[in-house]
């Protein structure tokens, strides 16, 4: 077994027991894939200013998100479709995001239905993600399903109006196994296979559902996906009362801005109105003091967890997780900091981004 120290070894990991098309779909991004490159890179444009002689004997990486305690600054992102990377899919990934301490956002497509995630880690923190389908019905009983199963928090995924063209996938050809039919889905419209269901979407949708999900279900909304400071406002005006910063992984426009570059102008956009999370190419505990000092209150991983559960199933979700926990441990101790909520604007100079 090769060496696992890094979440670049368990994408190693991932990639020798993936099948290639499944792992076109996972690792590829959207056109040329510059959004996908640019989220890393922006990255590795900034500079952290990090601070001597503070007594950093009592770490602590724990933190707070939406009122609930989390062990770590770093969310599990909703992805679609886990059946193909692993037989044990959303529950392995469940598992193991509850294992390392931390909160899972299960996708509105996932192979496993929200009842029999929560039952999988019972009492583990959870949000839902969402996709508004055309036929309504659809997305409410997805939504009744995870309020019932104690889901605390409903996030609207608002780049994904139509897919993103993504040539790995459509070079593979890829198109979801017949086990992967998203659970739900499955239940309301048979027939309805893998890819299909993204294109029963609703493409119409406008700020004011934010509104309308926040009056009906009465739990916190979160916009994922907006990269500017205007429909980062917009989604305060709505209600929301967290944005996530994200281009999907680069998964749907490319040409977007990387989401670590976008982050500072939705933090001053927000202030005090909603909680910022951040997510696109964090692999690095130095990646998450990163956000956490351009404002960020928590990131969220993607592909990491996905190579984690290839490779290990829940165990590996958690041996990933736990890797990066333990290097913003390590990263916040250097900074001088002994907690996320030390980590402040100060620690990191931008002039480069
Ligand atoms: C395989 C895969 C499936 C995804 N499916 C969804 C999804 O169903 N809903 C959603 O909101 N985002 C989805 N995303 C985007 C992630 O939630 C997240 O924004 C992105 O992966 C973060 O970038 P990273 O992979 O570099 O960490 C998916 C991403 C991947 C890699």
């Amino acid at each position: 077994m090769e060496q696992l120290l890094t979440v670049d070894d368990a994408e190693r990991l991932a990639e020798q027991v993936v099948p290639t098309d499944a792992w076109g779909y996972i690792a590829g991004g959207a056109g040329d894939e510059r959004t996908m490159r640019w989220n890393r890179e922006a990255f590795s444009r900034c500079r952290l200013r990090y601070r001597v002689l503070i007594d950093v004997s009592d770490v602590s990486t724990e933190t707070i998100v939406l009122g609930t305690p989390v062990s770590m600054p770093v969310l599990v992102a909703p992805m679609a479709y886990q059946q193909i990377a692993h037989e044990e899919h959303e529950l392995g990934t469940a598992r193991g995001a509850a294992a390392a301490g931390t909160l899972m956002c299960l996708s509105t497509v996932a192979t496993a239905t929200p009842a029999e995630v929560a039952a999988a880690a019972p009492g583990a923190p959870r949000w839902l993600q969402i996709y508004v389908f055309k036929d309504r019905g659809v997305s409410d009983e997805i939504v009744a399903e995870a309020l019932d199963a104690g889901f605390s928090a409903l996030v609207l995924t608002a780049d994904l109006p139509v897919v993103g063209i993504r040539d790995r996938e459509r070079r593979e050809a890829f198109d979801t196994p017949e086990g992967a039919v998203p659970a739900f889905v499955a239940a309301r419209a048979r027939a309805v296979g893998g890819e299909a269901a993204l294109r029963l979407l609703d493409a119409g949708v406008e700020w004011s559902y934010v509104s309308e999900l926040r009056e009906r279900h009465g739990v916190p909304i979160v916009v994922k996906g907006l990269v500017t400071a205007e429909d980062a406002r917009l989604a305060c005006d709505h209600g929301a009362e967290g944005v996530v910063v994200s281009n999907h992984g680069g998964r749907q426009l490319d040409g977007a801005v990387a989401s670590l570059e976008a982050l500072p102008e939705v933090v001053e956009a927000v202030g005090e109105r909603a909680e910022v999370y951040l997510d696109g190419g964090i692999r690095r505990g130095t990646d998450v003091v990163t956000a956490l000092a351009l404002g960020a209150r928590a990131v969220l991983v993607g592909r990491p967890v996905i190579y984690g559960l290839a490779f290990g199933g829940a165990k590996g979700v958690q041996q990933v997780l736990e890797i990066i926990r333990d290097e913003t441990e390590n990263a916040l101790a250097l900074l001088g900091c002994r907690s996320p909520a030390e980590v402040t604007r100060a620690h990191v100079s931008t002039t480069l981004l």
